[in-house]
This record gives C-alpha cells, structure tokens and sequence, in this order.
C-alpha cells in the first residue's frame, strides 16, 4: 500500500512537476524566512523557539475556552503517562509560558521575540487553511505604550514590503480594556436578545458562550444584523480610548495608512485594547494575512507577574501564496558556480577528485556523475543554471588545458588547471 500524506497537510518540496504547485517549492520558503529573519534582526527581535506540544491546559487559559480553536481545532492527545497534550494551534501562549518560566522579565534587556514555526489546527482544509500551517511571530513584553503597538505593526507592513506585497491593508480595532469589554457585551446582549431567532445556530451559541464572537460570524444573514449592531468603540474607558487614538497618531506620522473596523475583535481571547489584521486585497480566498493586538493580562493569567505585552503573527502559506498570484520573482537559491562534464573514465575520476577540493575551499561546484551523454549534462548544466561549464576529456587531460565557458554570455578563457581556484575566486 502507497502511503500518502494525511488531509490538510503539503510538503515543501525543492522540484515540482504541477504549476499550482509552486508554492510548494522551498526556494520560496528560504526566500520568504530570509527577509523575515531579517527584518526581524532589524527592529531587534531575538529569536525563541518552543517545543511543538504543551499542556493542553496552557491553550484552554489562554486562547479561550469558547475560541473556535480550542473547542474544535486543538490536536490534542494522551502522552504514555495519561497526561493532555497539545500540538500547538498558536505561538503567543508557548513564548509567554517560556518568559514565565525562564523569569526572562529578570534579565534586563529589550523583551522582544520572535519565531518561524509550525501551528497545529484541525479546520476544514481549503486553500490558505491547513492543518498544519506556518507563522512567523513577534512578541513584546514590559511596554504598554502606544508606540510598542506601533513598533509592531511597522514592523510586519515592512516584512512585506520586503518581501514585494503592495497589495494589503491595515485594519485596525479597540477591544478596550475590561471595563470597557463588560459594557459592551452588555451591550450587544440587548442588541441581539431580540433577533437570537435570526441568528445562525453558531452565533446563537456564541451569544451563550462569548458574545463578541458573533461579530466574527461568516454568515451573510448574521452579517447584516451585525452590520447595524453597537460600535465598541463608543464603549471604550477614556483610558482605551487615548490609548486608540495615540496608535492613530503614531501610525499617521509614520506614514501607514490604516483602516478603522470596529467589528474586528480575533479569534483569540487574551486581547484588550489595539487589535489588528493585514488583510490582502489581492487574494480572493482566505484574506488575512497576519494579525494580534495587546495582551496585557496574558503574562499573569498564565502565573507571571502583570506585564504589558503586544504581539502578532503572520501565515507564511498565505503569503508565498501571494508571491505566485502577484507574479514576484524570486532569486534562484541553489546555482552552481561551475559544472564539469566529464569525458571518459579518467577525467571521471580527475573531474570528481577537482570538485571535492575546490568544495572544500568553498565553491559550489558540481559534476554530471550520470556518465549519460553529454548533450544530457549540457542540458542540466542549463537547468541547473550553472555559470561556468567545462568539459574535460583525454585533450584536456594530455595538455593540462581546459576551456572555461560562461553560460550567460558563451565566451571562454583558455586555462589550466592548476589556475582554476584563483580563477573562479576572482569572478566571485
Ligand atoms: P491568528 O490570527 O490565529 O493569530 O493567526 C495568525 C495568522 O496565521 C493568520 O493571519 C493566518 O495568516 C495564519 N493562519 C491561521 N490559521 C491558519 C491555517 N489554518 N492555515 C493557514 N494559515 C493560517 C495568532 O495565532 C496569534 N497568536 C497572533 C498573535 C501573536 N497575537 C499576539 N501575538
């Protein structure tokens, strides 16, 4: 029996025969992570990286029990000694549980993290959903002024400019704090009271379990009762209110357009005050690119102490996804420098024993080891896209000569050789 990979998962895989496919290749990948280690290494975000499983109960206090993620997504398992686990759906509550645990808030530096890693959640596959996706994560702690939240958000709009996505906006959301969060709620239970038979049977749920989650609903009947629903931001603390209108300014001074959705609220419990999403103007399937907010109570919820706290995540699937409908070239990663094609069992054996050693002082040197003909190895040589060729048969071997060929511009110098490292050294 032929195994094949489970539903709502992909490989990323270095060749592929099927053009919708292309997001597949690695290439891709390393191009995309390279410009968010980057950018991230630029605004100074330090790299962490936690184990793929945790307790269960770390995402159940945190994302929320009511969440979509935890109460239908989580892979979540017996380990051999009867104990909950969870691959992990998210990366926020992993990276506060490694602060808490390694007291990092002691260590007095600038508490700025970030990850590349695979997420774990049982959803409904579909292009731009899978069950095992990526994100790449920042996260904050110790500041809870505006400008962290803005950090953040100029931040991610940078990765993607590097990356050459113009196509997205930011959108961006108070969840205020929980003062605010309580009035609203009140509010909005009014609001909907009335109309719970119009709802869908998901948001009549949500209006039991956590009512700020019907504004998320996809349901095009619940959207238009959502559409004339209370604004939260006429709720908000004058604290959260401030707060709101300082990450305004600052976004406007900096130059990010954004734009203002009161409905927006995530699918994650921990946030209060500023939440946002990137979300692609380009793609017509799943639009958000990236999103987070402040989580101020997260660190003490989790057992910490208070501490301010700003983060958010963006799905890397998504994003090389675009790279592919916005037509953005990317870099080939792996090219020979030079390629031999070796004629005849000697130069076979002398072509092999020169790549070894011109490798071991750092070029990437290849040879055809197929001993097919050499129109096969000329082929590969440009499928490869190799920027210098050279041909070694019985001639070359008797005059210690070899001619070496640019491929981009089919010119060739005449050496020997022994000359052949300095010359290759000096075309770097
Ligand atoms: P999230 O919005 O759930 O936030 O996920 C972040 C991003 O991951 C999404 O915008 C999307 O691009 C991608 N994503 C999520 N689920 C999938 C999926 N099934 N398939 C493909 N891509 C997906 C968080 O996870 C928060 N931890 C973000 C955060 C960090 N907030 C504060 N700090």
């Amino acid at each position: 029996m032929r195994c094949s990979l489970p539903k709502g998962l992909f490989d990323i895989i270095p060749h592929s025969l099927a053009t919708e496919e292309e997001w597949h290749l690695s290439e891709r990948w390393q191009y995309v992570e390279a410009i968010l280690r980057s950018c991230a290494r630029n605004y100074g975000f330090r790299e962490i990286r936690t184990p793929i499983f945790e307790q269960t109960e770390l995402f159940n206090r945190s994302v929320g029990e009511s969440s979509d993620i935890v109460s239908k997504e989580m892979y979540t398992f017996l380990d051999k000694g009867n104990r909950s686990m969870t691959l992990r759906p998210e990366g926020t509550a992993p990276v506060v549980r490694a602060y808490i645990e390694h007291n990092l808030a002691h260590i007095p530096v600038i508490h700025k993290y970030f990850y590349i890693a695979p997420m774990f959640r049982y959803e409904r596959p579909q292009l731009g959903r899978y069950r095992q996706h990526h994100q790449f994560g920042i996260e904050t702690f110790g500041i809870p002024y505006p400008e962290q939240d803005v950090e953040v958000m100029l931040l991610l709009s940078e990765c993607y400019k590097k990356i050459g996505l113009n196509n997205w906006s930011l959108v961006i959301n108070s969840v205020g704090d929980e003062e605010s969060r309580n009035a609203y709620k009140e509010a909005l239970s009014h609001y909907f009271l009335p109309h719970l038979e119009q709802l869908s049977p998901e948001s009549r749920l949500r209006f039991s379990r956590n009512i700020l989650r019907i504004l998320d609903s996809k349901d095009l009947n619940d959207q238009e009762l959502i559409s004339a629903a209370p604004s939260i931001l006429d709720f908000l603390s004058q604290e959260a209110s401030d707060h709101f209108l300082s990450v305004q300014k600052l976004l406007k001074k900096e130059k990010i357009p954004f734009i203002i959705n009161p409905r927006l609220v995530r699918g994650l419990d921990y946030y209060n005050k500023t939440v946002f999403e990137i979300i692609s103007t380009t793609s017509q399937k799943d639009k958000s690119l990236g999103g987070g907010g402040r989580f101020d109570s997260l660190v003490e919820q989790l057992g910490g102490a208070p501490t301010p706290s700003f983060g958010c995540a963006t799905g890397l699937e998504r994003i090389i996804q675009l790279l592919g409908e916005e037509k953005i070239a990317i870099p080939a990663s792996l090219t020979p420098l030079l390629l031999f094609i070796p004629m005849g069992e000697e130069a076979f054996s002398l072509c092999f024993h020169l790549t070894c050693r011109l490798r071991e002082k750092g070029f990437y040197v290849e040879i055809d080891l197929s001993k097919r003909k050499i129109s096969h190895s000329l082929h590969l040589a440009e499928v490869e896209k190799a920027r210098y060729l050279v041909v070694v048969g019985d001639r070359e071997i008797d005059s210690g000569i070899i001619e070496i060929k640019e491929m981009a511009t089919r010119t060739s110098d005449k050496i020997s050789f022994d000359q052949l490292e300095s010359y290759l050294r000096q075309k770097l």
